[in-house]
């Protein structure tokens, strides 16, 4: 079976790399002392569908402990993916595979421009993972796992299989990629709202400003020839016409679609509660970036990432439905 570092090990890496090691992955844990002093003595996996597990993982703060690793997977926040490859480089030996498992469009490769003698392959996470006590880490949604299709990722493939954990190799990860950080586009809303994601999504407000920024991320991403891979059952272009609906009838629709603990809420809540930064840059931002390339307005990603800068700068993080339309340009709600 596999050996397996995760590095960056918080909500995801815990939980997927507590996962891995209970399918018999040999699994060495590195991050921060806060966390890695909480899992020493034990890490719980529990998720919304499923048994849950209690495994015994290796826990460290030191990067070298990735030097053996056939497979590290990389889990720190975007904005610290340069900083992560950098001490990868230092320790990691030219036949390991590094796996990127981070939301956003970039992290594989600003990982292969730090690693350029590692392997390096972009995967995508679909569900929410919380930290629901000190080592114990919930899976509060669904979906299955994916992958660049190539030969490295077979000992991922393996090691998740192994564990009874969803893995898809694909062929279009970039479409892939985008298509969760339209999806994703939901963070900020949710973080600005304070609310858990089901109790804001269930708020036809807060859908329509997720609607009006997934608008304006299709047309973009049309516009720049970005091809969008469809991750639920509805195509991401129906996606904002579903989020538009009346509440009755969206709740009714939706729960067919995507099963979602009543807890759950977008890591960047998580961040935006803990005072570190967020990764608004790596969602709205790439959004932002984007339509200046093609020449297209995106008011409203611009919007939401000035009040995000301001809720990490101690602002407003309570918006009802009606305030965050409003203060995205909308009127109110007929
Ligand atoms: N949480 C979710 O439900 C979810 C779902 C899908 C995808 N994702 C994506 O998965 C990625 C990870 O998210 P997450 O929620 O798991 O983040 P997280 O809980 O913040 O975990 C990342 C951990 O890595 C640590 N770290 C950063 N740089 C490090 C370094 N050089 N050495 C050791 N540890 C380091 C961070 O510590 P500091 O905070 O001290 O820097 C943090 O504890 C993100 O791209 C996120 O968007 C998350």
């Amino acid at each position: 079976m596999a050996t397996i570092a995760i590095f960056g090990a918080g909500a995801i890496g815990c939980w997927v790399g507590g996962r891995l090691a209970a399918g018999g992955a040999r699994v060495t844990l590195i991050g921060r002392s806060r966390v890695m002093d909480e899992v020493r003595g034990g890490l719980r996996v529990t998720q919304l569908d499923g048994p849950e597990a209690d495994v015994a993982v290796a826990a460290t703060t030191d990067a070298a402990a990735a030097a053996g690793a056939e497979l590290v997977i990389v889990t720190v926040k975007s904005a610290q993916t340069a900083a992560a490859g950098a001490e990868l480089a230092a320790v990691l030996g030219s036949g390991a595979t590094v796996v990127s498992l981070q939301n956003g469009v970039r992290n594989a490769d600003t990982l292969r421009g730090a690693l350029p003698a590692q392997r390096v392959l972009a995967a995508m996470v679909p569900f929410n993972v919380v930290r629901r006590a000190p080592g114990a880490y919930h899976r509060a949604s669904q979906g299955k796992l994916m992958i660049d299709d190539e030969p490295a990722s077979a000992p991922l493939i393996e090691a998740c299989r192994a564990a009874r954990l969803a893995i898809e190799p694909r062929r279009d990860m970039p479409a892939v990629q985008w298509g969760k950080l339209v999806m994703n586009l939901n963070n900020a809303i949710n973080a600005l709202s304070g609310l858990p994601l089901a109790a804001e999504l269930s708020q036809r407000a807060f859908r329509r400003c997720l609607a009006a920024a997934q608008r304006e991320a299709l047309g973009s991403l049309a516009a720049a020839n970005l091809a969008i891979a469809r991750l639920t059952a509805i195509p991401p272009r129906l996606m904002p016409r579903l989020l538009t609906l009346p509440d009755a009838i969206f709740s009714r629709l939706a729960r067919r679609v995507v099963a979602i603990d009543p807890h759950a809420r977008s890591s960047m809540w998580d961040d935006l509660e803990a005072r570190r930064p967020t990764e608004i840059d790596y969602l709205q931002g790439e959004i932002v970036a984007l339509a200046d390339r093609v020449g297209r307005a995106a008011p409203v990603n611009r919007a939401l990432v000035a009040l995000v800068r301001a809720a990490e700068a101690g602002g407003k993080r309570d918006y009802t439905g009606g305030e965050l339309a409003a203060a995205l340009g909308f009127g109110a709600v007929t």
